[in-house]
């Protein structure tokens, strides 16, 4: 399905960004697998050895802080020296906080843009200089953005600067790149947890339509479908939740 492609996925030691890896490797894609904190080169290194093992793809490693310009370029340009190309690139980056707005702190509020809005900013630009014509892009925004909740306020506003940003994108591409968001519900996985307690965990629960929480294997799926069946399909944002939110018509 993916044999000559190759793809960047950003946070890709982890949770969804890791099984989405796994994933297109699967399907013959090579793969830039890139991993912020220093303390999880092991397991990224570990991951690539699985991957060229398996499933007999070209696998590479990058390490950087990608709310910089310099380590977004590095990326984009080591794939490209590696791969001779890149096709897909897949933003998992991001940063939660659940505090009401009135004790949010300028530098928690700072901290919040720099990771989601100014890396995502970089890493779209990078994408539309750099990825190969007919490419995708697909960004990781939050189901969060058709609710109406406390708690969220400068997360909400930072991934719908995401949003925002890919759709202008999408219309402004001279290469044909599809440009989309992923907004998964309440995700199964650390990230999620270190904001919420075990009541609203279950309250989550209760407005899907299958009474869980999105899983991580959920949305791959949809990650695939958009870079291949889906290339008709930009700038649009796909709420993947079960029922739990929906944007207004
Ligand atoms: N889990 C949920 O409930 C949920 C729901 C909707 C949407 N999402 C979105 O889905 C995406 C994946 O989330 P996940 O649940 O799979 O959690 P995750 O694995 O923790 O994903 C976030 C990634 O961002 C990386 N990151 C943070 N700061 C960075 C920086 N300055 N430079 C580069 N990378 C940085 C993290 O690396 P380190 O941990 O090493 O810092 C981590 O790999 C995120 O964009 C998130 O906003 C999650």
């Amino acid at each position: 399905m993916f044999a000559g492609k190759s793809t960047i996925i950003t946070g890709a030691n982890k949770n969804l960004g890791k099984q989405t890896a796994i994933a297109f490797a699967k399907e013959g894609s090579d793969i830039l697998l890139h991993y912020h904190s220093s303390s999880s080169a092991d397991e990224t290194s570990k991951l690539a050895k699985e991957l060229i093992s398996d499933y007999k793809v070209k696998t590479i490693v990058f390490q950087g802080d990608l709310s910089t310009e310099k380590a977004t370029t590095d990326l984009f340009d080591l794939a490209i020296k590696s791969f001779g190309k890149v096709d897909y690139a897949i933003n998992n980056v991001g940063m939660v906080l659940r505090k009401k707005l009135s004790e949010i702190s300028l530098d928690e509020f700072n901290k919040m843009f720099s990771v989601n809005v100014t890396a995502s900013f970089l890493f779209m630009r990078e994408a539309e200089r750099k990825l190969a014509e007919n490419g995708s892009v697909v960004m990781l925004t939050t189901s969060l953005l058709g609710a109406y909740c406390d708690g969220y306020s400068v997360y909400q506003a930072a991934k719908s600067a995401v949003y925002w940003m890919c759709k202008t994108a999408s219309k402004e591409t001279t290469k044909k790149i599809t440009y989309n968001c992923v907004s998964p519900g309440p995700m199964d996985t650390p990230f999620l947890y270190g904001q919420e307690n075990e009541h609203r965990i279950e309250f989550f629960k209760t407005q899907a339509v299958e009474q869980r929480l999105t899983e991580v294997e959920d949305i791959v799926p949809i990650i695939k479908f958009i870079v291949k069946d889906g290339k008709w399909m930009t700038g649009q944002n796909l709420y993947a939740n079960n029922g739990f939110t929906a944007p207004s018509a």
